[in-house]
């Protein structure tokens, strides 16, 4: 039986769990989050501690605005943007305000397997549109929209999870036209944007966002600590008014009020944009690593493009091949990944198989890598 981990639970002495797309533990840095906080503590004042703005506290919306327009390389509002606690709920949120059971919602195939259920949760009908090695593919979304009208698309635009597949420029406009003539909301989950090891990816959805039809949801999560449960919303104005009028906030405030001013400060003193260097230079070094040992030992095998940022492999197997069967006997190699079908809204891509390079360490992912070798070899 598959072994299953809690989220914070650390893989078992021994295993190498390929499976896991979360930041290793020592890329969650408790220094700078002791720094960030020890400057708010230092300045805070009794406000800091109440319900705080609803969009999110106006000092800390700056600060992301900042932080977005030198990330992202084109200027940012902070009347953009919105608090929210990181892309799974805002998705939550975006279906509870933008959509209604029954109405259609389009994926991306594949796509972000823990999103399903979140759509599913809102009584929505998931479609599946096949992308390719440049993203979303705009022909075979027009013949979708032939039979079905989308409430909204939920696309991962740059390293999509679990492929790393980037959405061309070209394309991304593209859809925007078609969510224009077609009235659906594109909801961009750009939780990988940042982290690109080579060249920077295409603009984000959130520097997109005129059309009105454009929501981009953006997180600390991969970038600094899920455990912030911190992220925001981008968005035209009109969208996000509308989004304010969600009854939780109307209750509650703010989202995440006092996390979002350690995060402020984390940006402030610096912390955040070198973290996003340390994280970079380390995980293109594991991009190396699974690249070369996957040749060195897979090279005949399995066939893959290797990623320019993001945390994935997608990796082809050979006629025949079952990843779910795979997956059922790699315990016993102490060996951890997801078998593509997992990400399929159809049940397909069973010749498929996610490796996350972000919980390991080189050598832990080259001896990974060898016993994904002996589990293929041994069939
Ligand atoms: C595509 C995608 N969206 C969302 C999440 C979760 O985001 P958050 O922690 O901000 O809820 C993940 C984490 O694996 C992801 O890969």
């Amino acid at each position: 039986m598959t072994k299953t981990l809690t989220f914070d639970e650390t893989p078992p002495e021994g295993t190498i769990n390929f499976g896991l797309g979360q930041p290793s533990p020592e890329l969650l840095s408790v220094p700078i989050i002791k720094k960030a906080s020890e400057a708010f503590i230092q300045d805070a004042r009794p406000l800091d501690l109440n319900y705080g703005s609803a969009a999110g506290d106006p000092r800390f919306t700056h600060a992301l605005a900042e932080f977005l327009t030198r990330e992202y390389g084109v200027k940012a509002d902070a009347s953009s943007l919105m608090v929210t606690n990181g892309n799974s709920q805002a998705l939550d949120f975006v279906c509870t305000i933008f959509t209604k059971p029954g109405d259609t919602v389009f994926v991306e195939e594949p796509s972000y397997f823990l999103a399903f259920k979140i759509l599913a949760d809102h009584g929505l009908n998931i479609v599946g549109i096949p992308i390719d090695e440049d993203g979303i593919i705009i022909e075979e979304i027009k013949k979708a929209l032939e039979i079905h009208k989308p409430s909204i698309f939920y696309t991962i635009p740059s390293f999509n999870n679990p492929t790393g597949y980037t959405t061309s420029e070209a394309r991304r406009r593209e859809l925007i036209a078609l969510s224009q003539s077609h009235d659906f909301l594109i909801v961009a989950d750009e939780v990988y944007q940042m982290l690109s090891y080579y060249e920077d990816p295409p603009m984000a959805f959130g520097s997109m966002t005129e059309s009105g039809t454009v929501i981009s949801m953006g997180s600390f999560s991969k970038i600094l600590s899920p455990g912030m449960r911190l992220g925001w919303i981008q968005s035209s104005p009109s969208l996000i008014q509308k989004a304010l009028e969600y009854g939780v906030i109307n209750s509650g405030g703010s989202l995440n009020h006092y996390t979002s001013h350690i995060a402020r400060y984390a940006i402030e003193l610096g912390l955040q944009e070198d973290h996003l260097v340390h994280l970079r230079t380390t995980f293109k070094k594991r991009v190396e690593a699974m690249d070369d040992a996957l040749t060195s030992v897979l090279g005949d095998t399995l066939s893959w493009q290797r990623p320019k940022g993001g945390y994935f492999f997608w990796l082809t197997l050979p006629d025949g091949m079952d990843a779910d069967e795979l997956r059922a006997k790699a315990d016993s190699y102490d060996l951890g990944f997801q078998p593509g079908s997992r990400f399929s809204s159809r049940g397909k891509l069973k010749h498929f198989l996610r490796l996350s390079f972000s919980y390991y360490w080189e050598d832990d992912i080259r001896d990974g890598v060898e016993r994904l070798s002996k589990l293929i070899a041994d069939g």
